[in-house]
Formats: C-alpha cells, structure tokens, sequence
C-alpha cells in the first residue's frame, strides 16, 4: 500500500517562481504517494474576509499554475476544499475536544494578528483562531501519512499530530500520526536582493514570457563594485549569481569568469535569462494545454470526487467512534 499525501495552498494570487521548488516536490512524491493537492480556499477566508475576493479566478489560476509545473490529475486528486463539505464538518468535530490554549499558543497565531492589525485588519476572529484546526481536518481526513511543507508550516503540522494523538485516545484509533516532510528549497531572492514576494514587485512569475524574463533579469543588482567588464567581481553580493547558483549548472564556471573579470555583467545576466526560459518554456506550453475552456473545471471536479470518496470513508469512522 502507498501511503498518503496532503497538501494545500491558499488561492492568493499568481505564484512566482520562489514557489517552484515547493510544488516541484509535490511533482516528485506523486509517483511514491497516493496524492490529494488542495486549493484551500477556507483558509484564505480566514485572513481575506472582508476582502471580496473573486475565489473562482484566483482557484482557477492556481490550479494552472500546478497543472503547468507537472501536477498529474490522472494520478492525483486536485481539488477546491470548499467543495469538500468534510473538511468544514471533521473541523468542527475535532474542536470538541482542541483545548483553546493549543489554539493560541501555535507560534504564527499572536505574531499575525499584531502584524495584520498594524494594516487595519482584526484577525480577532473565531475563524482565524481556528485556522491551524482546519489543516488538522485537511490533513486527517484522507489519513495522510506525509505533509509536505514549507518549514513555516511545521509547527502547524506538529499541532495535527496531537490533535490525531487526543482523537485516538479518546475514541478508537482511526488517525495516523501525519509525518511533515520539508523538502529541499533554496532561498531565492527578489529581482532587488530582497525577499521574492509579489508585494514587493520583484518577483519572477511562473508565466513570464521571454520577454519579461529578460526585463527581470535586467533589474537584478550586482556588484556595486564592478564598473568595468574586467573588475573582479563578487559574486556573492550579486543577486544574478544567486540565481545562477540555482538554475545554472556550469556555476563553477560562472563564479570563475566573474573574479577573474573574464565576463561582464551584460553576458552573465544574459547567460541566466537564457536558463531561466529553458526552465520556464515548458511550463507556458503545458499551461497553453491547460487553458483551454472546461480542462482545468474538469479536473477539479474529478478531483473533487475522489477526495469526497476517500472523505467519507473517514468521516463514516469518525461518526461511528464518536457516537454520532
Ligand atoms: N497553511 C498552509 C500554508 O499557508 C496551507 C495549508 C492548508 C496546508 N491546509 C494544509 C498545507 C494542509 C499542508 C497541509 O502554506
């Protein structure tokens, strides 16, 4: 038997491509693990509430996005949570017996609520509180075994696993105790040295055209001290070598023509648009696939049926074990 994987994103907006390595994981455990993929679109209610957001655009362009990296829907199920009543109901079951103080003292919970509160956001709410809760339901409800995420998320995952412990204790044994699995990501900065981050308007879309790659990669800062094509240079206050580091595999090279002045910042930054279209290429071409009218509504259907199935098949135990 294969074991199991969960995993979710919120529906926020266009990834970047400081988010490739992460679904790239998800890409590789497809062919060891029985997958479930979900657009948590609850969980982005929770921070987004009076933001009116449009979930049917920004679900559908997420799911592109996975879709166009290598995201298999005839193997894994990708789906909208929202369309899965379970999640919402498995939640609310397991807050019986979630003491609130596990609630409050989840690392992220106080520091976001300062944090948004200095925007004008009241994250006071019961929703938000229960956020880590509802991951918990994410992750138990197809049993998963595996949770790949971003080492944010750990303290998060750690919190399932008490909850599936208590559940188990409490009832019957029906949960098993969700390892989190953080995969190799390597810390890719913005265009401007700072963060990758669409706010800060320097990152590198999953959908950038030739074009606008070399666009981006122009912006990159390198060494203040390089005036002339043959000063030495230092490539590690460049933010092009950074990236070379990532996608270019004749790094070595690279570093060496920079110290030794060999090759100007024009040609290596060239050099690294060229790498970053060969990366990005066949994702526009699987994406052009994907975009045509009902592909992607189709597979979030489907996928929507399959995790229902394995759903409630859970939720049918948890009924049971809990005398409902
Ligand atoms: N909280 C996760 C994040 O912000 C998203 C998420 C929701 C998730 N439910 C999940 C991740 C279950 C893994 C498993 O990245």
């Amino acid at each position: 038997m294969k074991g199991r994987i969960f995993s979710g994103m919120r529906p926020t907006g266009a990834l970047h491509i400081g988010h490739l390595s992460v679904i790239q994981n998800w890409v590789d455990l497809q062919k060891d693990y029985e997958c479930y993929f979900s657009i948590v679109d609850l969980h982005a209610l929770t921070t987004g509430y009076e933001d009116r957001l449009d979930f049917s655009q920004l679900r559908r362009d997420i799911a592109l996005d996975w879709l166009s990296v290598g995201i298999n829907p005839d193997i894994s199920a990708v789906f909208i949570q929202s369309a899965v009543k379970e999640h919402a109901e498995l939640q609310l079951l397991l807050g019986m017996f979630t003491p609130l103080s596990w609630l409050e003292r989840v690392p992220t919970y106080k520091d976001q609520i300062q944090q948004l509160s200095q925007q004008g956001k009241d994250l006071g709410m019961y929703g938000f509180l229960g956020y880590p809760l509802l991951m918990a339901a994410d992750i138990l409800l197809y049993k998963s075994n595996v949770v790949p995420v971003g080492e944010d998320q750990i303290p998060h995952v750690e919190l399932c696993r008490e909850i599936a412990r208590r559940f188990n204790h409490l009832y019957e044994t029906v949960f098993p105790e969700p390892k989190d699995f953080v995969g190799k990501v390597p810390l890719l900065p913005g265009v401007d040295g700072r963060k990758m981050s669409k706010s800060y308007h320097n990152a590198i879309s999953l959908t950038a055209s030739p074009k606008e790659i070399k666009e981006r990669v122009q912006q990159m800062v390198t060494d203040p001290a390089r005036l002339r094509k043959d000063d030495p240079g230092h490539p590690e206050v460049c933010v092009v070598y950074k990236f070379h580091q990532i996608y270019t595999p004749e790094v070595a090279e690279v570093e060496e023509n920079c110290r030794g002045g060999k090759v100007g910042c024009v040609a290596c930054k060239r050099h690294l648009a060229e790498n970053l279209e060969k990366l990005i290429n066949p994702f526009r071409e699987r994406r052009t696939y994907w975009e045509e009218p009902g592909r992607v509504e189709k597979v979030l259907k489907e996928g929507a049926e399959r995790a229902r199935e394995t759903a409630s098949v859970t939720m049918k135990e948890v009924h049971s074990v809990m005398g409902l």
